[in-house]
């Protein structure tokens, strides 16, 4: 079954390019993108790779963990890391799983039978460190994800997680971001200060 903003991600045990992991013991409480590609040795999918190890210190800066997967084997993926090296000029500092029998794209429905009945979509799982799925995307085999547009969304996440805020469309990190609904004037102004309301339901705060 699909899995649901909400749902608790599920936990398995794999063997990986940095070797065998549980999945919620090795993201303990961080948060965590994990993301399929289809196949090892790949056009799109070096490139991917490559640039989601150039965030390395984004991630980091954010407490994220990144872990890729594939149906191919750990094996294979060893072999591909040096090619995604040498023309990425980057080396590979998270771990790829390595998924032959299909555990981790089965329990993620990672595999849409009716876009290719083997390899994986590309998803992306953003989940929190409660454990539970904040984000899912799902692009296709000939499109690469924008990295760069995950980050910004874990910006998003993270600031609204805590506080009742919400980032509207476009927003990046120092933009001002809509006070939630649920929070009353009075309520928004002694959390937020003052607030910009062109219409009573949006109001805008600089955090
Ligand atoms: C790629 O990564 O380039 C790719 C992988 C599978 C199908 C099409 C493209």
């Amino acid at each position: 079954m699909a899995i649901r903003l909400g749902d608790e991600a599920p936990n398995f045990t794999a063997n990986t390019t940095e070797g065998d992991l549980t999945f919620h013991d090795w993201k303990a409480d961080s948060w965590a993108v994990l993301f399929s590609h289809p196949k090892d040795y790949t056009p799109v999918c070096t490139t991917e790779l490559g640039y989601t190890a150039k965030l390395k210190e984004e991630f980091d800066a954010r407490n994220v963990k990144a872990i890729a997967v594939s149906v191919d084997t750990v094996e294979d993926h060893h072999g591909w890391v040096g090619d995604i090296e040498q023309t990425q000029g980057t080396a590979v500092n998270f771990p790829i799983i390595g998924d032959p029998d299909r555990t981790v794209a089965g329990l993620y429905d990672m595999i849409h039978p009716n876009a290719d009945s083997t390899l994986t979509v590309r998803s992306v799982f953003v989940i929190g460190p409660d454990n539970k799925v904040k984000l899912t995307l799902t692009y296709p085999a000939s499109t690469g994800r924008n990295f760069d547009e995950i980050l910004r969304v874990i910006d998003s996440l993270q600031l609204t997680a805590e506080r009742q805020l919400a980032t509207p469309v476009n927003w990046n990190p120092g933009d001002k971001v809509i006070v939630s609904p649920a929070v009353s004037d009075d309520e928004a102004r002694e959390r937020f200060g003052d607030f910009e309301a062109p219409k009573p339901y949006l109001r805008y705060v600089h955090p």
